[in-house]
């Protein structure tokens, strides 16, 4: 990939150091990225070298001679608001004079790492000011404009964003990314359904009685006050991450397993999907956390019981939970089958199959089965048969934000969640915060509040662990 002018807005912010930046230089590293600068702003007052000696402690192994090369094509300008006319012809001028310098200026990647309170303003004045133009006005090259998720707070300002983008740019150009649809074992839960027919002709209501989408973090929400506690886990995780990880669970086969096609059954799938219950958690200690309101009601944590009214899903629960300040950090789905009509002697109910997609932090899938406890003609015993990803291709593996800028720099669109998808997710997300449920208070460190027991026995699950 050559010649592109990666362009960051926010680049002082947690999200380039800690993903966007490791995931450029891990592409400059693999030469993919051989002619590029990367021209970053915001409204703080540091400097390109700060911001790198920062987003260094999480790149892991680095050659520091080719540290060196990556760092002198990093540049920043400190003092942008994105709502400011001015400001941003300012930057505009500030990237012509670096792309000059450099003979580039016809690719440009244009990444929105900051709060989408500022996305609508900020396409406005980046159409205005020509710094992002629209495809036909920019020969033999590109323009591609990256949305950080959450789109919008609700469905409301989902919409007048996306108004405000099609205004100026048209639907190729623009990359509404989830990095979570790029994580190795996301990626391979379609694979996984459908190309072993031992799996779909069992995945519908007929064979799963349930499905469980863990979503836990070990992490505070340390350093992101200000910007987690006006948006908290319902719009931060679920409408997003989880709402893509149902999707592709439920989702029908699609005519092939291409972005388009995958993309049109996620949406349809989603549009199904609706709130049966809920329960709402806080970790202790988080209105002390910096930027937070010490009077905040954010949840920090959220457990929830959807279901799909479809033909296909009727009658079956999905449960979900998320959280921060968890015992450990652990991403991962089970889809748990219906138990068999038992025809042992003894020892019965048999204990029920069930597959676990592990995500993080290590990939991999195990498919629990029951067998003969050795030695005995009656005695069952679960074994389980398991794909550890990460132990066979830990290496090869590429980070998500790798993946997510290298399909943004080739053009496709297979990371990139549609408009109708994050409608279908806002509305039930509206929905459920329309409900105003209580927020409980959980320890540090434990599976959430006390109420979650109840919450659990009342529908009867019996959470994987
Ligand atoms: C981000 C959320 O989208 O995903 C964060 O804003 C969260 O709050 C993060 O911590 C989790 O991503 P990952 O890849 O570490 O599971």
């Amino acid at each position: 990939m050559v010649g592109v002018s990666l362009i960051i807005f926010g680049a002082a912010g947690d999200l380039a150091k800690r993903k966007l930046i490791p995931a450029l230089y891990a592409l400059f590293k693999q030469k993919k990225l051989s002619s590029c600068v990367m021209v970053g702003c915001a409204i703080t007052n540091t400097t390109a070298q700060e911001i790198l000696n920062e987003a260094k402690s999480f790149v892991g192994e680095v050659d520091d001679a080719l540290w060196h090369v990556f760092s002198s094509l990093f540049y920043y300008q400190a003092g942008i608001h994105f709502t400011r006319e001015a400001d941003i012809e300012i930057f505009h001028q500030y990237v012509c004079e670096i792309e000059q310098l450099h003979g580039l200026g016809n690719k440009r990647l244009i990444y929105c790492a900051f709060s989408s309170d500022y996305f609508c303003e900020l396409t406005h004045l980046m159409g205005k000011t020509k710094l992002a133009q629209r495809s036909c006005e920019v020969p033999l090259g590109w323009h591609r404009i990256v949305y950080e998720k959450p789109f919008g707070k609700d469905l409301a300002s989902a919409r007048e964003i996306n108004r405000c983008i099609a205004y100026y740019f048209d639907e190729e150009q623009i990359y509404r990314i989830d990095h979570y649809l790029t994580k190795e074992l996301a990626g391979n839960i379609a694979l996984l359904r459908f190309t072993n027919c031992i799996f779909e002709p069992l995945w519908d209501n007929r064979y799963i009685d349930n499905v469980q989408i863990i979503v836990d973090e070990s992490y505070t929400v340390s350093g992101r006050g200000l910007y987690y506690d006006k948006y908290g886990a319902l719009r931060d995780m679920v409408q997003n991450h989880i709402m893509e990880l149902i999707a592709l669970i439920a989702m029908e086969p699609p005519t092939k397993l291409e972005a388009e096609q995958i993309r049109s059954e996620r949406a349809y799938a989603l549009q199904f999907i609706h709130y049966v219950d809920g329960i709402l958690g806080q970790y202790q200690g988080y209105r002390d956390e910096p930027g937070v309101d010490p009077d905040s009601t954010t949840e920090t944590w959220a457990s929830l019981a959807v279901a799909l009214e479809n033909p296909r899903w009727s009658g079956v629960p999905f449960y979900v939970r998320t959280g921060k300040a968890m015992q450990k950090k652990e991403t991962v789905i089970h889809i748990v089958f219906k138990s068999v009509e038992c025809l042992l002697v003894h020892g019965c109910p048999v204990p029920a199959n069930y597959l676990t997609i592990r995500i993080d932090p290590d990939a991999g899938f195990t498919l629990y089965l029951n067998a003969k406890k050795p030695g005995s003609m009656q005695d069952i015993i679960p074994v389980a048969m398991d794909f550890c990803h990460s132990c066979l291709y830990a290496q090869a593996t590429p980070r998500p934000y790798e993946i997510l800028l290298e399909e943004v720099l080739r053009g496709t669109q297979t990371v990139v969640v549609r408009f109708d998808e994050i409608e279908h997710a806002w509305r039930i997300i509206d929905e459920i915060r329309a409900k105003n449920l209580p927020v409980y208070q959980y320890a540090q460190g434990s599976c959430g509040p006390k109420e979650f027991q109840e919450f659990s026995q009342r529908h009867g699950i019996g959470w994987r662990s």
